[in-house]
């Protein structure tokens, strides 16, 4: 079928098929009076209305009517921890009478706790729970996402987690592509052997997961007290050399986790918060996409935030995503993140919506196809209820989707867009 969306103003982010760094983060490729013609679940043309309406297929569109709002490429959130059993409320509330994320996690809350309850959950409840995250998502304005294994931790609770991963992607319109976290935490029963359960990860579950195609990435959280970055390196080297992208939880609370990413090559480095100088010219010198959560900061409480600023003058495109977990940041929304980034790393409004679409497309090795409104590219778009793009992060806390596409279908909308 071909759509004919008219009378919006187009973020389109054109330019080549590269992420965006430094200055160019700040050309979002604004069109005002612009249309999109859309044949399935491509964009064949997107620009001034006059030019697209030239198009020998426009004639024979279905018209929509944009409304004068902005449209612009969905929301791609490449890192979340979308398959959990429980939300952590008991963590929550202890944080607010001042327990830190650490003390928590030290006395039997924080990721294990999400071990424990995923363990005990039927693959069904899973796949159905996160069934009903995507429609979040997708409401949200969010059309990809990128989706991590790590609340397992065990051979039959990690493929638990991806195949509910599978079953969900088969139901939703929102785009799911899995991650095998396996090195997220060592799991009690190898407390103090973090090397003998890389060992049985290597050799029992990423086979598994490579046979039966249940993941595009695999992951490792790189820190003190998780993974060091030599044992990080071990799980991260047996994903690449498998065939899987690599992205790495790097620096939050201690350096070497993109130092790694940049020897492995790995399409991102996420967090951030202690990183120098020199991390990120191996960054920028391996294609390295640096990936921002300040969702997990601002929840967590925390006064400091990752270094953003000294990331784009370092010249290394910057991505953000939610960090959706349980722990953490349980927000689904990329509004409110866009909005968290402008106001505490003073990100420009279009510095963060470049780092929402094209480089968190980049991200996820996704570039050609996803996060811009071109020829060529999947009909992935969000109408959002507002005229100025300053208005994306100005309005905190709302959700300004009005409709949104996936593929070129309509998944969610609050309004009539018929002419
Ligand atoms: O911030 N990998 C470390 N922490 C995750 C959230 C884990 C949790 O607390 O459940 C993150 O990405
Ligand atoms: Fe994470």
């Amino acid at each position: 079928m071909k759509q004919l969306l008219v009378n919006a103003d187009l973020l389109t982010f054109s330019g080549p098929d590269a992420p965006r760094s430094g200055p160019e983060m700040r050309s979002v490729g604004l069109v005002r009076g612009g249309a999109v013609l859309m044949d399935g679940d491509k964009i064949v043309s997107a620009g001034l209305r006059d030019l697209v309406q030239r198009h020998p297929d426009a004639g024979k569109a279905r018209i929509l009517d944009a409304g004068g709002r902005l449209l612009m490429p969905g929301f791609v959130d490449s890192h979340t921890h979308p398959v959990f059993a429980e939300p952590r409320l008991k963590d929550y509330a202890l944080r607010s009478q001042g327990r830190t994320y650490k003390e928590i996690a030290a006395e039997g809350g924080g990721i294990l706790s999400s071990v424990r309850a995923l363990r005990g959950a039927l693959g069904e409840d899973l796949a159905h729970a996160l069934f009903e995250r995507a429609r979040r998502f997708l409401e949200c304005g969010t059309t990809t996402i990128e989706a991590k294994s790590g609340y397992g931790l065990d051979a039959a609770s990690e493929l638990k987690t991806l195949r509910a991963i599978s079953a969900a992607s088969a139901a939703t319109p929102l785009e799911m592509l899995p991650t095998f976290l396996g090195a997220h935490a060592v799991p009690p029963e190898y407390a103090g052997r973090a090397k003998d359960y890389l060992k049985m990860l290597c050799g029992e579950v990423l086979p598994a997961v490579v046979r039966e195609g249940l993941a595009r990435f695999v992951d490792a959280f790189c820190e003190e007290g998780y993974f060091s970055e030599e044992e990080a390196e071990l799980f991260l080297r047996a994903g690449k050399e498998a065939g899987l992208g690599v992205r790495v939880h790097a620096d939050q609370f201690s350096r070497g986790g993109s130092r790694l990413a940049a020897r492995l090559g790995a399409l991102s480095a996420d967090h951030l918060d202690r990183v120098e100088d020199e991390d990120l010219r191996r960054m920028k010198e391996a294609g390295v996409v640096a990936v921002l959560l300040p969702g997990s900061n601002h929840f967590l409480g925390l006064c400091d935030f990752p270094p953003a600023r000294k990331i784009i003058d370092a010249g290394v495109p910057l991505a953000l995503a939610t960090d959706f977990n349980p722990g953490t940041c349980p927000c689904w929304n990329m509004q409110e993140i866009l909005s968290i980034a402008v106001s505490r790393m003073r990100m420009t409004p279009e510095e963060a919506l470049t780092a929402a679409t094209v480089n968190a497309a980049h991200a996820l090795g996704l570039g050609k196809t996803h996060g811009r409104l071109s020829p060529g590219m999947q009909a992935d778009m969000v109408l959002l209820d507002c005229e100025d793009l300053r208005e994306v992060p100005y309005w905190f806390g709302a959700n300004l989707a009005a409709a949104v596409f996936k593929r070129g279908a309509l998944v969610h909308s609050t309004t009539e867009l018929r002419i």
